[in-house]
């Protein structure tokens, strides 16, 4: 086995310029650097806690299947650390040298996208991003991609109004990111030396390790080091909670986690996979966690946050444990060189506790795909559709016996206890019943031996336990009928 090397150099590209640092706090947020470091004032701040979009910038990475790819992130909760060779965008690069406007600023300024001007360099580069991928999209897809960016002066209308009209504009000659690709992608190539980074001392030490292998002995040697993936959840324990969260590994950059396979029925995704790089291959193997996973935040998060941070955060409130669980998925943990895999309900032990060493780490998790005839469903009860955390979240998986009676069933809840949990007594009253209503109801009594939820801002113990009963009759219906399942996935202007 070859040594590591280390450089103590943190490398990327800013807009057009190469950066290298030499010390870099663990925790300092791009946003922060980008502002007080480097006075680029554009990209602001307004909730430090990715829900508003104004921080917003591109981070572009080389990928091994598209070349260059560019997403939008919130800079707020993004830690400097994580974008060694990365390219960095932010609005300042968009204007030409004659300051002539980017066809996405020029729509803006002709429809009134833009009053109090707050949010507008984050709508811009949220829809930059958009228009990169997609130059003439749908109402829906401006939507999803304009999820994470809120405007308190214009209504939205106007920005959506110039989103559409961004490609009538032409002007892709002059776009700075088309113009500048190949250079950027020989550019971005050359800053990717193999090398771990590693700058500062014991207590204020930044880690980028080389590989998974590296990873996996940084980790066994530093064992209370802060693993950071999308930092969406960590980068809150800074900006909000003030934690010390060094020293810090970050593993976003780890192509070895940024695996996602399809094989004997099995969809394995690696722990460094974002929901944006899951999205697709997930709905098309098991289609209900698609407007799952469109509901966890906005773009900007879902480019950022990845599935493996959301079940070791261990949250009772994450949106995939419960789906997961009911899937019946499993977990592979590493610790150095050993592995194990582990039912994924059973790595939630208490709130706050894991079934995870010091020093190891998540690896993959494995979702089974539902049979052909069997029914998946997932249901997110929140006050807001959009960008808003779970009051509950109920899950089902259902085999049905050719007699109608029920084979097998997996039921698990986020929200109703202090880990993500399978309501084990509901299931076993339903277990070789007749799927029917009676059973339902039978069922539905059983929830109170599963539960005690709690009183929240997010809702009442009794609000939960109703929604909770609610689902089951829910999953019941919609199995059985063929009317349209009754849920709002839209709002219209009237
Ligand atoms: C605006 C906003 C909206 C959100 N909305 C939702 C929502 O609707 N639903 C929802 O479920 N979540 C939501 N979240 C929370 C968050 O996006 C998810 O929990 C996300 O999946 C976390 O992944 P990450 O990669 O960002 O994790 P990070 O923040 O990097 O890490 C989270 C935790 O996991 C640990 N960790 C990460 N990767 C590993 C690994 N491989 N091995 C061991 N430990 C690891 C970290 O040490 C940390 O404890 C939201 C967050 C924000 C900021
Ligand atoms: S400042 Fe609100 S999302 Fe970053
Ligand atoms: S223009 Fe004022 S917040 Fe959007």
């Amino acid at each position: 086995m070859t040594a590591t090397t280390i450089r103590s150099e943190l490398r990327f590209i800013l807009n057009g310029q190469d950066v290298r640092l030499t010390d870099v706090a663990p925790d300092l947020t791009l946003l922060d650097w980008l502002r007080l470091s480097r006075s680029l004032k554009g990209t602001k701040e307004g909730c430090a806690e990715g829900d508003c979009g104004a921080c917003t910038v591109l981070v572009g990475r080389l990928s091994p299947s598209n070349g260059l790819v560019y997403e939008s992130v919130n800079a707020c909760i993004r830690f400097l650390g994580s974008l060694d060779g990365c390219h960095v965008v932010t609005v300042e690069h968009l204007a030409g040298g004659d300051d002539r406007l980017h066809p996405v600023q020029q729509a803006m300024v002709d429809f009134h996208g833009s009053q109090c001007g707050f949010c507008t360099p984050g709508f811009v580069m949220s829809l930059y991003g958009l228009w990169m991928q997609t130059p003439n999209p749908t109402d829906q897809q401006i939507e999803t991609a304009l999820q994470g960016n809120l405007c308190r002066c214009t209504g939205y209308e106007p920005i959506l109004r110039a989103a559409r009209s961004i490609s009538s504009y032409g002007g892709t000659q002059n776009d700075p990111l088309l113009v500048e690709r190949e250079t950027m992608i020989a550019r971005l190539k050359a800053l990717g030396d193999g090398a771990r980074v590693e700058i500062g001392g014991e207590r204020q030490r930044l880690i980028v390790p080389a590989s998974l292998d590296d990873f996996a002995s940084v980790l066994e040697a530093s064992p209370t080091a802060t693993v950071v993936a999308g930092s969406t959840d960590v980068g809150l324990w800074v900006t909000k909670h003030m934690r010390d969260i060094t020293p810090v590994v970050f593993i976003a950059g780890l192509r070895e986690l940024k695996s996602v396979t399809v094989a004997d029925g099995v969809v394995s995704i690696g722990a460094g996979v974002t929901y944006s790089e899951a999205i697709a291959t997930l709905s098309q193997h098991i289609p209900a966690l698609g407007p799952l996973i469109a509901r966890i935040g906005g773009q900007q998060v879902r480019n950022m946050g990845t599935i493996g941070g959301n079940i070791a955060n261990g949250s009772p409130i994450g949106d995939t444990p419960p789906a997961l669980i009911a899937l019946g998925a499993s977990l592979t943990l590493r610790k150095g060189t050993i592995r194990r895999t582990i039912p994924l309900e059973d790595f939630f032990i208490a709130y706050g506790k894991q079934d995870r060493q010091p020093g190891e780490f998540v690896e993959a998790v494995h979702i089974p795909i539902p049979a052909a005839g069997e029914n998946f469903a997932v249901y997110k009860v929140t006050k807001r559709r959009d960008e808003d955390i779970t009051a509950t979240l109920g899950a089902f998986r259902l085999a049905l016996a050719a007699d109608g009676t029920v084979a097998a069933i997996r039921i698990a809840y986020g929200g109703m206890a202090a880990t993500p949990k399978r309501a084990l007594a509901v299931e076993n009253a339903l277990l070789g019943q007749p799927w029917n209503e009676k059973t339902v109801e039978a069922a539905m009594a059983k929830y109170a031996e599963d539960y005690a939820p709690l009183s929240d801002m997010r809702a009442t113990a009794e609000y939960r336990a109703l929604a909770a009963r609610n689902l089951l009759l829910r999953f019941y219906l919609e199995t059985t009928s063929s009317a349209a399942p009754a849920q709002v996935s839209r709002y219209e202007a009237a």
